[in-house]
């Protein structure tokens, strides 16, 4: 079985690229690639198709990743089809999700820092409108949260 997770963020050029790029890296440590799918995509649609940031691209490469093969696109509707979980960046982006879900959809729509067990705030700020380092703390949040996702992920596998 396949499984399918899709990061949501705003623009789908900061936070959600940080997350997948991440999310397959630990996922190729755990042997676990072949069997999770991977994307990511925004609620708005100012960036489709476009590269992610360059100061996502940066703190990437700074942290030995690869994010140049990202293109942005949107967060349909069609999506829920095509997910079995929706992980989103912050409380503005579950709202949207959750709007956009076809009514008896199933699909499990979760914060990312919900799987961090030491987090406190339940949001990856936007770091958009800030500067670099506001895109190393996003990284190192993704980081941790996503180890707790990938546990998560490896026990429905094994379900
Ligand atoms: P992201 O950041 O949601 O983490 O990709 C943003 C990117 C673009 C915009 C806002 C947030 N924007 O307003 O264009």
């Amino acid at each position: 079985m396949l499984f399918r997770v899709c990061f949501v963020c705003l623009g789908n050029i900061c936070r959600s690229p940080i997350a997948e790029v991440v999310m397959r890296r630990l996922l190729e440590d755990r042997g676990l690639d072949g069997q999770v799918q991977v994307s990511s995509a925004g609620t708005g649609d100012w960036h489709v198709g476009e590269r992610a940031d360059e100061r996502t691209l940066a703190v990437l490469a700074r942290h030995g990743y690869d994010g140049s093969g990202h293109r942005a696109r949107q967060f349909v509707a069609e999506a829920f089809d095509d997910n079995d979980l929706v992980v989103v960046m912050d409380s503005n982006n579950l709202a949207d999700v959750r709007r956009l879900a076809p009514s008896g959809d199933d699909t499990d729509v979760r914060l990312l820092r919900e799987f961090d067990p030491m987090a406190t705030d339940m949001d990856v700020p936007d770091p958009y409108y800030g500067g670099a380092q506001g895109f190393d703390e996003v990284l190192a949040m993704v980081e941790a949260a996503c180890r707790g996702l990938v546990e998560h992920i490896e026990k429905d596998l094994d379900a």
